[in-house]
């Protein structure tokens, strides 16, 4: 419902929202008008001060705590959107109301593409003003209590779409927490299934950006030749096909995250044009000759280990520099083995269509000692064929799909041990072999029926192996 602006100002002073807890930054170049927008804030009963140009305000930021800075778009030296984006960087949880000159859509919609929270036309009235930055302020209140609750949330064993119980994981939420509402990009690294893509989308999910669109894009399924275009647009009549002015992806990601997959299978020429992007902030379409300012978030994935792809001249420097800004590093499956149970549940979840299975604790550590070479997504291969194969409800290792292990079954006697005691005071192998039948036989409880299976010897043959030794010993006993 939308109320008369002076009614919806009475509602507020009535409803007493807004009070001296509520600051404002006021930047704008005209010295009149800036004063006459912070002395009619300060007769609302708010906190107000003013900043003539984009850096001033910087610098008043770092010593004024302010939930909402309303800021001009034209000004001498860096404009308001400029300012915004330092602000989205070094401040996310500030609101950003920028101020438009009338008539100018353009700058509008450049204002809510660039990330701000609301804009104002030039010239409005008081009441417009305040209802403006109220709305501000609850929007602020809101994203507040997000992240409070996101907080809270920090120390259970999942994040989004993410589990891990391992340390590893849990750093890796509590680096995914610090970071989601910046802009800084993050450079993810892993072998194949480890879970890049579920991070980058976590990260953007969990932050400030999370209502602006994540555009996920797999460097290698695409052309180099298309790429480009793909990535940056293209005007009109730019290449023969190119029939209409076509948006790129940077453009569609605008707010919000670009995911760069594969980025160490991103050709040479694109690697330039990706580092300009990243330094400038700014695109140029295929064939276009001007260039339009983006506000996307870069997240980069690859199994490659690119350090090494710089030192065979494969991949820039300069470039990897850029988007290494936060690097993500995640080990491999086996090497957090307390992330399987969790991860095995949740896949038996996943593909059971609500019948009931579980896992033994036998089932899980068989789970926990394979290699993983494909990571979560081989385990995940692996629950779903258990599932097809079982009947459940109970999971038992022997149900698990699994090639056989090395070595003999498991609680054997170990064979490295034997020949390891026998290195250290030599035996005949027939003494040996005697060893060998006495473990087997402490294993099978004096099951010679058992023992004969795992030895592969007939059941005879070992009665006789028994009558032998205790013909020796009785030959040996003194006396
Ligand atoms: N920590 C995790 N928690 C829950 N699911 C996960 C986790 N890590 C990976 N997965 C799941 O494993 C599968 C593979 O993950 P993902 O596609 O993100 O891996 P990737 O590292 O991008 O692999 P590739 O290098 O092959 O592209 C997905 O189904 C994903 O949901
Ligand atoms: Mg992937």
């Amino acid at each position: 419902m939308r109320f008369p602006p002076v009614l919806a100002r009475n509602l507020l002073k009535r409803s007493g929202t807004m009070s001296r807890d509520h600051s404002v930054l006021v930047v704008d170049d005209d010295d009149a008008m800036r004063e006459m927008i912070v002395s009619l804030l300060e007769d609302e009963g708010l906190t107000a001060a003013g900043a003539a140009t984009a850096d001033e305000a910087l610098e008043r930021l770092t010593d004024f705590e302010c939930d909402v800075v309303l800021s001009d778009i034209r000004m001498p030296g860096r404009s308001g959107i400029d300012l915004l984006g330092e602000i989205r960087e070094m401040r996310p949880e500030t609101a950003v109301v920028l101020m438009t000159a009338f008539g100018s859509i353009d700058s509008a919609v450049e204002a809510i593409r660039a990330g701000a929270t609301d804009y104002i036309t030039k010239p409005f009235k008081k009441d417009a003003l305040l209802v403006t930055l109220e709305k501000a302020f609850e929007r602020r209140a809101l994203e507040e209590e997000n992240r409070r609750l996101r907080r809270a949330v920090d120390r259970t064993s999942s994040f989004g779409d993410l589990l891990g119980a391992s340390p590893v994981m849990r750093e890796i939420f509590a680096l995914i927490r610090k970071i989601a509402d910046g802009r800084s990009s993050v450079l993810i690294t892993g072998d194949s299934g480890t879970g890049k893509e579920v991070v980058a989308r976590t990260i953007h999910f969990s932050g400030a950006r999370s209502a602006r669109p994540f555009v996920p894009i797999n460097c290698t399924a695409i052309p180099e030749g298309l790429l480009e275009s793909e990535l940056f647009g293209h005007v009109k009549g730019a290449f023969t096909g190119a029939h209409i002015t076509k948006r790129g992806l940077f453009e569609q990601a605008n707010g919000g995250t670009l995911f760069l997959d594969e980025i160490g299978d991103l050709g040479p020429s694109l690697q330039g044009k990706l580092l300009r992007v990243l330094q400038d902030r700014e695109i140029r379409p295929v064939g276009g000759n001007t260039s339009v300012k983006v506000d996307v978030r870069i997240i980069a994935a690859t199994n490659r280990n690119l350090r090494h792809e710089i030192e065979a001249g494969r991949f820039r420097r300069d470039l990897f520099y850029r988007l290494n800004v936060i690097p993500i590093e995640i080990p491999p499956l086996r090497e957090r083995p307390e992330d399987i149970p969790l991860l095995a549940s949740a896949c038996l979840r996943k593909h059971a269509d609500n019948r009931a299975f579980h896992l033994t604790p036998a089932a899980i550590e068989r789970l926990q000692r394979c290699r993983w070479d494909g990571n979560i997504r081989e385990l995940e291969n692996v629950i779903e064929r258990t599932i097809a194969l079982c009947e459940g409800p109970e999971i038992g290792p022997d149900d698990l799909p699994l090639p056989d292990e090395p070595g003999v079954a498991q609680g054997l006697p170990d064979g490295a041990r034997l020949l390891q005691e026998a290195l250290v005071a030599p035996l005949s192998l027939a003494e040996l072999e005697d060893r060998y039948i006495d473990e087997v036989l402490e294993h099978t409880h004096g099951n010679k029926v058992q023992a004969a299976r795992i030895l592969g010897i007939n059941r005879r043959t070992l009665y006789r192996r028994g009558d032998r030794r205790s013909r020796e010993n009785r030959e040996e006993a003194p006396g």
